[in-house]
């Protein structure tokens, strides 16, 4: 049984504590979060210890692992803690908000020798592992044309646009990380923002996005993005090449259809949101981050993974700004 401690008890550390608790070679020891109430709601659930300060979890000898779920700007200073104190570490994306913060202590992540894994869970995703193996198996042929469409089904509050580092680290992350999945290095990125929510113009962010990036053998991602989406939590994802394309499309509770004289194939909404939509996923992600640990292997994803999903955000931020594309290499 892996002895796990989820740092941040918000909506991600909920999902984790479940997902771990759930687990049948993990173990949920401990819960930490700032506020009290919080860490002792949660660790309360799954009969854990609670803790508010992150360095009591570091010093705590029956924890072997932490998942980081905190606010994105300490992650850095979570995982370079747990790390040095032997915990192996399954971090939450991004890695920080800002490159700048990351080359400041790149040669202290260097040094790390514990097991380091990004929570990039859509890799996870059974649907898109299904494309990505396709795809390395040769079923398309070499893949020419990755789309990417990922529509949130609402804005988060205006206060956390605010302090979330804008469209392309907090959200578009995820479907950088994905292009690179695929692609491997990108070369060059550009994007465009669009403001269609006049509540969140005034932040300096934009609320929808589309982004190409071109992948150093020539091949194409587009990805399009939106803060809110009228038809629900729409992620797809479409791969093609010159023997054929592959889909994976929005996933629903049932397979039932209604028809009636005003609509025909009416169906289920789409799955509410992250928590529901990529369940399976952030439980494989466990499953593997637990194997790398266990069997001394290097984890799926990897800080210099996340590290690359930045610098994207960061070259896709400077596109839209400018409205000219940004070379990478
Ligand atoms: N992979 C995914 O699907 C996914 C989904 C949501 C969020 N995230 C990421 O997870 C992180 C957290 O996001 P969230 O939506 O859960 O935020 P949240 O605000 O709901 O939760 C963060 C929690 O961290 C706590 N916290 C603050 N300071 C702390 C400290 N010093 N020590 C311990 N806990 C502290 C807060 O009190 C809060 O409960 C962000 O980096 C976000 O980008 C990832």
């Amino acid at each position: 049984m892996l002895k796990i401690a989820v740092i941040g008890a918000g909506r991600i550390g909920h999902v984790h504590a479940k997902t771990i608790a759930s687990h049948p070679e993990a173990e949920l020891v401990a819960v930490c979060d700032a506020i009290e109430e919080s860490a002792n709601a949660l660790a309360k659930t799954y009969g854990a210890k609670a803790y508010t300060d992150a360095n009591d979890v570091f010093t705590d000898d029956s924890v072997d692992a932490v998942v980081i779920g905190s606010p994105t700007p300490l992650h850095i200073p979570h995982l370079l803690a747990a790390a040095k104190a032997g915990k192996a570490v399954l971090c939450e994306k991004p890695i920080a908000l800002d490159m700048a913060d990351v080359d400041a202590v790149q040669e202290e992540l260097n040094e790390l020798t514990t097991p380091v894994m990004f929570g990039f869970n859509r890799r996870f995703d059974p649907s898109f592992s299904a494309i990505h193996d396709a795809v390395s198996e040769g079923k398309i042929g070499d893949l020419e044309q990755l789309t990417i469409i990922s529509r949130d089904p609402a804005a988060p509050p205006v206060e956390y646009i605010k302090v979330s580092g804008g469209i392309f680290r907090d959200m578009t992350i995820h479907d950088f990380d994905m292009a690179r999945f695929f692609l491997g290095d990108i070369v060059e990125v550009y994007a465009f923002g669009q403001n269609l929510d006049p509540e969140i113009a005034p932040t300096g962010d934009y609320d929808a996005a589309v982004v190409t990036l071109k992948g150093a053998n020539g091949t194409v991602a587009t990805i399009i993005n939106n803060r809110h989406c009228a038809s629900g939590y729409d992620q797809r994802l479409e791969a093609s090449g010159p023997l054929g394309t592959l889909f994976a499309d929005n996933i629903r509770p049932t397979t039932v259809r209604m028809s009636t004289k005003d609509a025909t194939d009416a169906q289920d909404p789409y799955l509410d949101f992250f928590l529901e939509r990529y369940d399976a996923a952030y439980r494989q992600e466990l499953s593997l981050f637990i194997d790398a640990v266990n069997n001394g292997t290097t984890p799926p994803t990897s800080i210099e993974d996340a590290i690359e999903a930045l610098r994207l955000a960061e070259a896709a931020t400077e596109s839209a700004r400018t409205g000219l594309p940004v070379k990478l290499k």
